[in-house]
Order: structure tokens, then C-alpha cells, then sequence
């Protein structure tokens, strides 16, 4: 068990990775708090997790919530050493039809919510001074810009920065901060990625998906479970040399 008697709080817990990544971490002994503004949705998946697993309802886009959460985790845990980074939201349009609503919808919980999120970790992993491990969920798409997806793109991008900053400026307290960056996951992030393509390429429901997962040298999405692998691996001491690094997962998609 990799991760015994670590503690950890994973946003955006209540579905797809993020779930994925709870019930990973648990396996390895860690015991985990799952934070998603879908408070119902998190308080069924930690039940379901059983022992180990508790739920934050928290908004990662509204600083109270941030805190507040971050408080309740804390507390009931006894202290945190992992933050994994995860929730986020995907939006598309080609560059003529974005609107501002919805990039600065996107923004404030793709960027700011992750920024925001990293640095209530890390105060308090700084006042209790033992390090700690943050990681954030970037994407291939922040590798290079797709002409419909420029905000997503552009948000993902910015978490690759955060994590080259955060990781430069935080090491000096032992706290470790890297991010993972996935190629096609299927799940329901990926369901609703298939609707946008639908509706802007005029492709059948489906289409999208399919055609991608083809071209993904490996031959295939990925699933949630592909990613669990990683991410033990930079929450866990064989980590501690690692700083500021962006992982690819992604079948061979792209080349960083
Ligand atoms: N699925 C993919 O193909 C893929 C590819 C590359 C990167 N990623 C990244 O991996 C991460 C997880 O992806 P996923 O496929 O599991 O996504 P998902 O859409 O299935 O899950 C995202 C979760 O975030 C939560 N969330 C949304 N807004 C929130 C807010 N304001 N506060 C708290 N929680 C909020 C949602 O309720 C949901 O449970 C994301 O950062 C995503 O960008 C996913």
C-alpha cells in the first residue's frame, strides 16, 4: 500500500476521474475526502466507498466554499498531504461564438478554482511542515490550441503554468506539485465533449467519440483507470524528486 496513512482531497470527486482517482487512493491506504460542488453526488460515492471516504460539498469557484471546505477536510482527516486538482468544466465554440459568460465561467473554475484550491493546500501544508504532494489535472489539450475548443485549450494551458510556478515556488517547503495530462478519457466529461462536436460539425452522437478514440495511437480511449497508475505514483515518496512536471497519459497522442 503506497499510500498508507496519507490523507488526501480530490475536487471534482463525484464522477469520472476524479471518482476514479478516490477509490485508487483508498485502495493504497490513503484516507481521502471527496470535494465536488454535486454535494448529493459525492455524499453517495463516499457512502458507496465505505470507511476512508468522506464528502465535501464544496464550490471551487467561491473562495468561502474553497475555505470552508478545505477547514472541514482538514479537521476530519487530521491534516492533509495530497491535493488532486480535478474539477473542471469543458465548453466549445468556434472563435466567433464564444461568449464571455462562458469563459469566464470555464476560467474561474478550470484556472482559478485549481490556483485558489493549490493554495489552501498549501498553506496549510506549509504551517504543518511536512510537505505534501499537489496535483493538478491539465490535458493534451493545453499542449496546443483545436479550433473549436480555444477556451478549454487556453485553461488548460494556464494550469500547466500554475503547476510550473506553484512547483518552482513550493518545493523549497517539500510540497511537490506536478500535473497529469490526459488524452481521451471516456466517461461523461467525454459524452458531453461528443455532444459540442455534434452540434458545431454536424457529426451523428457518437461520431466524435468514435473517430477519436481511432486515432489514439494505443488504439483506444482511455478509461478513468488508465490514470490511476500516475497518479499514485507523484502523491507517493517515489515522487519526491519530481517538481513542476506535466505527465502526458495519453496512448501515445501527443509528443510534449
Ligand atoms: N475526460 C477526458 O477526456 C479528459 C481529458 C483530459 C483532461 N481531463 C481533465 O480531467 C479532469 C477530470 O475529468 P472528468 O472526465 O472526470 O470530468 P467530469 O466532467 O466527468 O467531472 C468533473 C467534476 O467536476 C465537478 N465540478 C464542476 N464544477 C465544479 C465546481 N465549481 N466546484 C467543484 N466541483 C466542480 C463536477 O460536478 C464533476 O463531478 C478535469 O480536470 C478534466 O479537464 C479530462
Amino acid at each position: 500500500m503506497r499510500l498508507q496513512g496519507k490523507t488526501a482531497l480530490i475536487t471534482g470527486a463525484a464522477r469520472g476521474i476524479g471518482l476514479e482517482f478516490a477509490r485508487a487512493y483508498l485502495h493504497e491506504g490513503a484516507r481521502v475526502a471527496l470535494a465536488d460542488i454535486d454535494g448529493d453526488g459525492v455524499r453517495r460515492c463516499a457512502a458507496a466507498l465505505g470507511p476512508g471516504a468522506i464528502a465535501i460539498e464544496m464550490d471551487v469557484t467561491r473562495q468561502t466554499s474553497i475555505e470552508a471546505g478545505f477547514a472541514e477536510a482538514i479537521e476530519k482527516l487530521g491534516g492533509l498531504d495530497i491535493l488532486i486538482n480535478n474539477a473542471a468544466l469543458f465548453t466549445a465554440a468556434p472563435i466567433a461564438e464564444i461568449t464571455r459568460a462562458e469563459y469566464d465561467r470555464t476560467f474561474a473554475v478550470n484556472v482559478a478554482g485549481s490556483l485558489f484550491c493549490l493554495q489552501a493546500a498549501a498553506r496549510h501544508m506549509i504551517a504543518r511542515g511536512q510537505g505534501g504532494k499537489i496535483i493538478n489535472m491539465a490535458s493534451q489539450a493545453g499542449r496546443r490550441g483545436e479550433p473549436l475548443v480555444a477556451v478549454y485549450c487556453a485553461t488548460k494551458a494556464a494550469v500547466i503554468s500554475l503547476t510550473q510556478s506553484a512547483g518552482l515556488d513550493l518545493i523549497r517547503h517539500g510540497i511537490n506539485v506536478n500535473a497529469i495530462a490526459p488524452g481521451v478519457v471516456d466517461g461523461e466529461h467525454w459524452d458531453g465533449v461528443d455532444a459540442h462536436f455534434a452540434h458545431f460539425e454536424k457529426r451523428e452522437p457518437g461520431e466524435k467519440k468514435r473517430i477519436v478514440g481511432a486515432s489514439v495511437p494505443i488504439g483506444r480511449m482511455a478509461n478513468a483507470s488508465d490514470l490511476t497508475g500516475i497518479a499514485i505514483f507523484l502523491a507517493s515518496a517515489e515522487a519526491n524528486y519530481i517538481v513542476a512536471q506535466t505527465y502526458g497519459v495519453d496512448g501515445g497522442n501527443w509528443m510534449a
